[in-house]
This record gives C-alpha cells, structure tokens and sequence, in this order.
C-alpha cells in the first residue's frame, strides 16, 4: 500500500469547489495500472476505447462486459489504491435491470471504484438513477459520446448549433440531479465546455472540450505516441510507439548476429579457453 491519499468521489468535489484541476487517463491492464499507480495521476479510466486501441476493432461498439470486466481487473490487479472508473460497454445499460447488473459486475468483478455510461437521454437519465440507487456512483459522459458513432455519421463535434448547445447543457444538469458525481465532456467547443462546467456542481472531465473543464482525461496510446493518427485535441507526451519498434528491430539484429544472448544472459556459461573452439 502506498503513502498516497485514497481518493473517493468526495474528493473529486473537493477538488473542482477548491480549483484543483483533476487529472485522469486511459488503462487498460495490469502494467499500465502499474505505470499509473507510480504517478499523481487521480483516475484511471478503464475506456471501452480498449475495443479499438487494445483489441483493434473499428468502433468501441464491439466491446463486451467480458471484455470490460477482465481489463478492469487487470488494471486493479496494477493499481490497487488508484480510483478507478470501469466504462459500460455499448448496450449494457440500455435497460434498467442491465444497467444495475452490469454496473455491478463492474464493480464487485471488475473492482472499480464507479461506473461510466454514455448519453443524457430520458433512458439514460432513468438508468443513472437505478445505478446510483444501488449505491453505485456513476460518471456520465455528454457530446462527442463514440458509441453513438453511426447515428452522429462519424466522430464529430458536437453542439455545435445553438438548439445542440442548449440540449447538451439541460443534458449535463439533468444527469447532475440523477446522481451522477463526475461528467465526461467530449468533442464538443471550448465555450459549451466552459457553460457547462458553470452550470453543475459537479466536477467536469474534458476530452477535446476546452481549457475550462475541472480536469481533462486522454486515451493511453494517443498520448504516448501509440496512434499515428490522433485527433486536434490530442498532446502526445511519449513515443512508445517508435521506442517500441526500434527496441524490437535492435532484438531481431543482436539474434541474427550472435550478440544476444551475451556470456551474461547465459545460466552456468560453457567457458571458452583461448586456443579452443
Ligand atoms: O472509452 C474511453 O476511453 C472514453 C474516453 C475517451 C473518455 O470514454
């Protein structure tokens, strides 16, 4: 266990009435959860974008609970004291007796701290309620929403007109009263990122949604350099990608000319005597 201080959805609200800026990223196994855990990071966010980053689908549409639960896992297996949100995967809260069933395997399976779902429609505002009715405490995630990817025809921004503006700010007011503690802004501009931060009590997470929001979350391979094409919001802090490459290409070169495994890779090394072979 680390000396760090646990962080709960309490602390969250802390942190956006006292301006601390609230930082969250992607993982999605147990050695990110690991790499996370040795920073300040405050959350990480299991994202069912694990479907097209880890698994290589098109879309995130093709995740499962399985698949969301056994990540989920992985990365709490790496980060046992880190905050963690388990996203619900597309259709798995479409109902309400889905909803607090997956949400809770989530949790008690997955180990995370609380639960993501998409969208701010009448279904979903009613889906939020029964989540966080069974105790559980639920993220909602507004505009740029990639599951909704076919009905928007592609990754757009969103909110655009002032009729968008206008609904996805009754959207994020209307998941503030269903219980939701924490909302996910994504693709959508800078100004409605700021109205909307305005507008709930709740802390705010921007992904693509401007400088104003109580704190920003990125995706793990866009930011270290895994994903040749990231989008305009996107600031690459690493290249694993190319160091990935490189390390493997100097592997393959060391094999095919003998230098690894050197005398000091080898159990009980034969002794080569100058003279023999
Ligand atoms: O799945 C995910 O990683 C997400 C973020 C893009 C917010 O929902």
């Amino acid at each position: 266990m680390s000396d760090k201080e646990k962080l709960t959805v309490t602390s969250f609200a802390k942190m956006k009435q006292a301006g601390t800026k609230i930082v969250m990223v992607t993982a999605y196994d147990y050695a990110m959860g690991r790499a996370v855990s040795q920073t300040d990071v405050d959350i990480i966010l299991v994202g069912d974008s694990l479907g097209m980053v880890v698994l290589g689908y098109e879309t995130t549409v093709q995740v499962t609970m399985a698949d969301m639960i056994s990540h989920t896992a992985a990365t709490r297996r790496g980060a046992p004291d880190t905050f963690i949100i388990g996203d619900m995967p597309f259709m798995s809260y479409h109902d309400v007796t889905s909803a607090k069933l997956n949400a809770a395997a989530l949790i008690v399976e997955g180990g995370a701290n609380a639960v993501k779902l998409e969208g701010g429609s009448p279904s979903r505002i009613e889906a939020v309620k029964a989540i966080v009715d069974c105790e559980i405490p639920v993220c909602g995630h507004i505009g740029l929403t990639p599951q909704s990817v076919h009905r928007f025809g592609g990754y757009k921004v969103q909110g655009k007109s002032v009729k968008a503006h206008d609904d996805l700010i009754q959207q994020a007011r209307l998941l503030e009263e269903a219980g939701a503690f924490m909302l996910v802004l994504e693709g959508i501009p800078e100004l409605l990122g700021k109205e909307i931060t305005k507008a709930v009590s709740i802390p705010t997470i921007g992904i693509g949604a401007g400088r104003h929001t109580d704190g920003q979350v990125l995706v793990w391979h866009d930011m270290l350099g895994m994903n040749p094409n990231v989008a305009k919001f996107v600031k690459v802090y690493g290249e694993l990608g190319a160091q990935t490459v490189h390390a493997l290409s100097e592997y393959v070169n060391d094999v095919r000319e003998g230098s690894f495994p050197a005398e000091t890779q080898v159990y009980y090394p034969i002794k080569i005597r100058e003279g023999s072979e």
